[in-house]
């Protein structure tokens, strides 16, 4: 399998960002983190996904703020 970065739309995709552990690790993100860092946050409910972008934009409207993918239940091996 080839690993071609440069082809990647994401450095790094958080998985379970909705969840407390994730909040956190995204809030840790939007403050470390290059400007020029391609992340996104990953879950299962778009709602949840959104309602996380909206507290990070509140944390600091100036950074550039993670892209948003949905992610398939890990408990259904076939949705994955
Ligand atoms: N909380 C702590 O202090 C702490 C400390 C050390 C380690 N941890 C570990 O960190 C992990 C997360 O803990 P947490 O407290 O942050 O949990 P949490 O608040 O319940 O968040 C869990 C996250 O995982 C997602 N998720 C749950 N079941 C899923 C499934 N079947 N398929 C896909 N996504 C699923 C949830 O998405 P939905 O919103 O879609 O359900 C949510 O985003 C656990 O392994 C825990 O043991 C937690």
């Amino acid at each position: 399998m080839s690993l071609d970065h440069a082809a990647r739309p994401y450095d790094l995709v958080l998985y379970g960002a909705s969840g407390y552990t994730g909040k956190l690790t995204a809030e840790y993100i939007i403050k470390n983190a290059p400007t020029n860092f391609k992340w996104a946050i990953a879950g299962r409910n778009e709602k949840k996904l959104l309602d996380v972008i909206k507290e990070l934009k509140e944390l600091d409207p100036n950074r550039p703020l993670p892209g948003k993918t949905q992610t398939s239940n890990t408990g259904s091996t076939g949705s994955l």
